[in-house]
């Protein structure tokens, strides 16, 4: 069978289900040719909690992406995210085998980097190169063909719960949906909204989700810290129903029509009609307490962001600023407040690079879909160049990730 170069990008949220599929242009863009989307009903925080819901949502949004596309759809990129993920930076040493560096001792030093005492329910979900040291000379991004004795690498390992990742798995599998790769939340919508340019100075990328914030720092086009905080826009949606005591889902069109995370940026004199619970009328209330309720549950969020930037040692080195995406960066004023609570520059990143049906696509909701279509299709090129497994971060590079071969057998094995 011809393998088809269309790729898709599934995002299984909190709050909704994004697949979008499309396949790369010639000038390192990406064509858009469907998107399905649906409400998500069985995630909490970021994890599977019913994988019979979960399918179902998979498969109404499947349906979706087909009918726009007109074509049928077998695998996915999938992410993953959720307080079961941690991360941290490591490294190894191998003896150069020969007079230069070859593929294989690249390879050799990254499994010495990775093979850290991780536990039994855990596994490795990526294991991002930094900077290669070869003898005494670092700052290397290639060390292929290089002459010396001593191969070093700096990495940045993610690591997940097994489980978590087997109940993606099976809820894509229940879909018929087969899984190409489980990739990291926030790396996936990095690579759909950040520039080169940001990445190379130095960047923090927030994805503010609906029941997680996941953040990503770049600096000299390596990952350097990864982090998920357990908290995101649902949290607001549910302070303005305790805080104006209207039904949730009232609350939600509230949020989406009228919120604004700054209440400096509204007028004193405009007012909004609250829907009450049960059958009582409507009350007429100062949009400023609404924004007052967002700006207070923001603050919090941002800030917990920031405390984790700031205990990551690096924020000081993301020279660009801060990119903001993922639904909840699309309240009114996030950006403003950012820049306050960072003290620095900050930006609302959407999809960038993008063809075809791009307007369905390019919103920052979508950059995790995006993002995993992106990836796929970076991977499929450099897998049809060399025949082997790239790192997400170094799609240049000749090595395979063994671990992740071995990685996707324990994802697999046990899921029946
Ligand atoms: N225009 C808007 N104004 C304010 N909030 C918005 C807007 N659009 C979406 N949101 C909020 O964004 C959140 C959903 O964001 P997103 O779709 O990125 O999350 P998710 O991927 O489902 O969840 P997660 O990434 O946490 O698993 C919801 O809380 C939603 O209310
Ligand atoms: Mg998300």
């Amino acid at each position: 069978m011809v393998k088809s170069d269309i790729v898709v990008g599934l995002d299984i949220g909190t709050t909704k289900i994004c697949m979008v599929l499309g396949e790369a242009t010639a000038n390192d863009g990406i064509i858009i040719h469907g998107i399905g989307h649906s409400s998500s009903t069985g995630m909490r925080k970021g994890m599977v909690v019913s994988i019979d819901n979960t399918a179902r949502d998979i498969h109404h949004a499947l349906a979706e992406a087909e009918l726009m596309a007109g074509r049928e759809i077998r695998s996915v990129y999938v992410g993953i995210a959720g307080s079961h993920i941690s991360s941290f930076n490591s490294e190894g040493a191998v003896r150069i085998s020969g007079d230069a560096v070859t593929g294989r001792d690249i390879e050799r030093a990254l499994e010495t980097a990775g093979a850290k005492a991780i536990p039994q329910d855990r596994e490795i979900i990526h294991t991002l190169p930094q900077e290669y040291i070869v003898d005494e000379q670092g700052d290397i991004s290639d060390p292929l063909g290089m002459a010396g004795v001593r191969l070093e690498v700096k990495v940045h390992i993610v690591t997940g719960a097994v489980a978590s990742a087997q109940n993606i798995v099976r809820a894509c599998q229940r879909s018929g949906l087969s899984v190409e790769d489980i990739v990291l939340e926030s790396l996936a919508s990095s690579k759909a909204v950040l520039t080169d340019e940001e990445r190379e100075l130095g960047v923090i990328l927030v994805d503010l989700g609906g029941g997680t914030s996941d953040i990503a720092l770049f600096v000299n086009n390596a990952i350097k810290h990864t982090s998920v905080i357990s908290l995101g826009g649902q949290y607001v949606t549910k302070d303005i129903a305790h805080g104006l005591r209207t039904p949730v889902d009232r609350a939600e069109e509230l949020k989406l029509k009228y919120s604004c995370a700054m209440v400096d940026m509204v007028l004193p004199d405009e007012f909004i009609e609250v829907p009450e619970v049960g059958d009582r009328s409507p009350r007429r209330l100062s949009r400023r307490m609404l924004a007052e309720i967002c700006q207070a549950r923001m603050e919090e969020i941002l800030a917990m962001v920031n405390q984790d930037l700031i205990k990551s040692g690096y924020k000081n080195q993301a020279v660009a600023g801060v990119v903001l995406t993922g639904g909840g960066s699309m309240i009114a004023g996030c950006q403003e407040l950012s820049e306050q609570i960072f003290e620095l520059p900050a930006r609302i990143g959407y999809p960038r690079n993008l063809g075809g049906l791009k307007n369905v696509a390019a919103s920052p909701d979508c950059a995790t879909a995006v993002g995993l279509l992106c990836y796929g299709v970076e991977k499929e090129a450099a897998e049809g160049r060399s025949g082997r497994k790239i790192d997400f971060n170094n799609p240049q590079k000749d090595f395979s990730l063994g671990e992740i071969l071995s990685r996707f057998k324990k994802w697999f094995t046990d899921v029946r």
